[in-house]
């Protein structure tokens, strides 16, 4: 079975995106193994000179390499992705390159009226940085807006078009990490050109 993680995408400890990845998690119980992981833990990114990750980015550095995929969702905070977030992708991008051609689907959950599309917006420019390099699928945004209304009292998705829209955007992304696997023949460059990327070179 197709295993995936769910990247909450901020240390929130109430999260509707939290919430939308359990609901995933056990609406697609039958399609995909979904682990939920949490930035919680993580420290401040302060680019150490040693290079030395901390521990728990190592953890989900590990998971995620293992992993066929990820969904990562986010909140949005002043039109961007929170801090939280940004934190761990610096983190998972230095010295360690654990997204490098991993398939990612986005969603998001928001209070507002437009989902978090801005974020995810942004969430795709960052993913495209050398040392990040993953897949992510093209053309598809899962905007959950008004995110504090979308769950009944058992944490499920209340409208029937949304979770329309969260079945055919999942299996989409099935088939997407089915053929991104198809298309590894420069995996291992990519690879070395993210290890061999400075931003200090001259
Ligand atoms: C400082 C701050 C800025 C916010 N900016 C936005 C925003 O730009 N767009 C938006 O839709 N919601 C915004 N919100 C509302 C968030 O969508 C909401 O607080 C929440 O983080 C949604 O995700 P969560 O339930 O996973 O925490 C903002 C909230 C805070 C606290």
């Amino acid at each position: 079975m197709t295993k995936l993680i769910g990247l909450v995408g901020t240390n929130s400890t109430q999260s509707t995106n939290r919430t939308l990845l359990e609901f995933m998690q056990k609406h697609f119980v039958n399609q995909a193994e979904i682990e939920i992981i949490e930035i919680t833990d993580i420290p401040m990114f302060n680019k150490p000179e040693n290079k030395q990750i901390p521990a728990s980015v190592q953890i989900i550095a590990d998971k995620i390499e293992a992993a066929d995929g990820v969904i990562i969702s986010t909140p949005e905070y002043d039109h961007a992705v929170p801090a939280s977030l940004m934190n761990a992708l610096s983190w998972l991008s230095y010295g360690i390159y654990p997204f490098v051609d991993k398939p990612v689907m986005i969603t998001g959950a928001s209070y507002g009226t437009l989902g978090s599309s801005r974020a995810q917006m942004h969430l795709r420019q960052i993913l495209d940085a050398p040392e990040l390099k993953a897949r992510i699928m093209p053309s598809s945004e899962f905007l959950l807006s008004h995110s504090l209304q979308a769950f009944d009292l058992e944490k499920n998705l209340v409208d029937a078009e949304q979770v329309a829209k969260l079945d055919g955007l999942f299996a989409d992304f099935l088939t997407f990490v089915t053929i991104m696997k198809q298309l590894n023949h420069a995996h291992a460059l990519h690879k070395k050109e993210a290890e061999n990327f400075s931003w200090e070179a001259l």
